[in-house]
């Protein structure tokens, strides 16, 4: 038997990918374990969005010396944005490592195990950016279950070259995947026992926009899946300020499985930082689309991504971040501090933020964001929402009762007690009586 283990770190396209080769894999009769020590397959799907991430990959690939020298002919393959980025010197650091692949190369991961098995010095390397959206094999059919809340790929690649990102240089230009693809996967992940399905793209606002376009808009794609029987929840991420529509913006008082949740990157509350940046939206513009989102979705939840330290943001502009993140009242976000990105702009630009200026802001902006999610999650004490339930807490009471975990339509996490059997995949309604610091805990009613 032969046995694959998979470590993701990095974004949801990431977790989406190694969903893909796990069920992949498993349709070829490998095992899947989460024991690194018992496989003989290990792969890891890695970031290199900030330097910290990147980082942790090689303390993880580190950690693999002791099991390659008891097996030195393991199958060891990174993927992922640190591969795409490093290519082949990541064999110069990491010897032992047998495949790269890239994003664009995910779908020959699997043939190309079979061949590592089989030749034992063999190194393979798939790297390549291709022209179009290479479409992998459809192994959903295969597969007796899937998992109640899934991925679907609509796009790979970005366009947009923010001054900050490495994306466009380890992903590759913007590619749109044909509408019938993602549609069929859809239709065929709901039959398998999907419920929710998020639709993943850099920019997915720009779906459509580029030369495999079919006339289809994201708009159209969203209504077209959004009326797949048997599919209760639809999201979507990632969205661009600049791209935003007023039909989007409609459909989610349209659209019922529609979620009310959209994340949505400000990055900055600067207009002279943002326009730096390269973002091609204004404050005002934000403020616009804010606006609205909540006129057409008073309940919307609205999470967020920020970068303190962008190079030359002085005091006064991060004093800007602080008062946009305060007067939208966002529900959730994540900030971060400005980290070089080999060959981005922002890496050449020169009046850089000193660390502990860097840390400093990003300690009062996260203050901040701590009392906004609070108050944000505070709004749903004693309220009564519906929750898809998607595995077991990975806490458990000890007193006989199972809790479970799902999510409530905004998508923040909620545990609650219930005696009744299997209640993976079902829609229940949970009273929510006690708020915790990131999630929430009710009771069924
Ligand atoms: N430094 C810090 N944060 C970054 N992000 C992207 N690139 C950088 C960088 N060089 C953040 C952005 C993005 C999120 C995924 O990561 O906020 O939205
Ligand atoms: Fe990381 Fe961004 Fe690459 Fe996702 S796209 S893996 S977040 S660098």
């Amino acid at each position: 038997m032969i046995k694959f283990f998979i470590r993701t770190f990095g974004c949801q396209m990431n977790v989406c990918d190694s969903m893909w080769i796990a069920a992949s894999l498993t349709r070829r009769g490998f095992i899947q374990t989460h024991r690194e020590e018992d496989a003989d397959i290990i792969l890891v799907n890695t970031c290199s969005v900030r330097r910290k991430p990147e980082e942790k990959i090689y303390s993880f690939l580190g950690r693999l010396y002791p099991l390659i020298r008891k097996t030195p002919h393991l199958v060891v393959g990174v993927g992922g944005c640190v591969a795409q980025q490093l290519g082949p010197r990541l064999w110069d650091k990491f010897p032992f490592v047998r495949l790269l692949f890239g994003t664009d190369g995910v779908c020959e991961v699997p043939q190309s195990i079979e061949r590592l098995l089989g030749e034992k010095e063999l190194k393979i390397s798939l790297l390549e950016f291709m022209d179009y959206y290479p479409e992998r094999e459809m192994c959903w059919r295969d597969i007796k279950e899937v998992e109640p809340s899934v991925y679907v790929n609509i796009m790979q690649g970005c366009d947009n070259f923010c001054a900050y990102c490495i994306v466009p240089y380890t992903r590759g230009r913007q590619k749109s995947r044909h509408k019938e693809k993602i549609v069929e996967e859809c239709r065929v992940l709901v039959e398998k026992g999907a419920r929710e399905i998020t639709l993943l793209g850099q920019n997915v606002n720009s779906y459509g926009r580029d030369k495999w376009g079919d006339g289809t808009s994201f708009e159209d794609l969203l209504i077209e899946v959004g009326s797949i029987e048997g599919l209760k929840r639809l999201r979507f991420t990632t969205s661009h300020p600049k791209d935003i529509s007023h039909r989007l913006i409609s459909l989610f008082g349209e659209l019922e499985v529609l979620c009310p949740a959209i994340h949505l990157p400000l990055q900055s509350g600067s207009d002279a930082i943002l326009k730096r940046m390269g973002r091609r939206y204004s404050i005002a513009d934000y403020m616009g689309i804010i606006e609205r989102l909540r006129r057409v979705r008073p309940d919307i939840i609205i999470t967020t991504d920020l970068i303190v330290g962008f190079p030359s943001e002085k005091e006064e502009d991060f004093r800007q971040t602080l008062e946009v993140v305060k007067e939208v009242r966002f529900d959730s976000s994540f900030s971060f501090k400005y980290s070089d990105r080999p060959g981005t702009r922002a890496s050449r630009m020169k009046e850089k933020v000193p660390e502990e200026v860097k840390m400093e802001r990003l300690a009062r902006l996260q203050a901040l964001q701590d009392s906004l999610i609070s108050s944000s999650l505070k709004r749903l004490e004693g309220e009564v929402v519906d929750v898809l339930v998607v595995g077991k807490s990975p806490r458990q009471p000890g007193d006989g009762r199972t809790f479970w975990m799902g999510r409530e339509p905004g998508n923040r996490v909620v545990n609650f007690a219930s005696g009744r059997g299997d209640l993976i995949g079902e829609m229940v309604r949970v009273r929510i009586n006690e708020v915790k610091k990131h999630s929430l805990l009710g009771e069924v009613i």
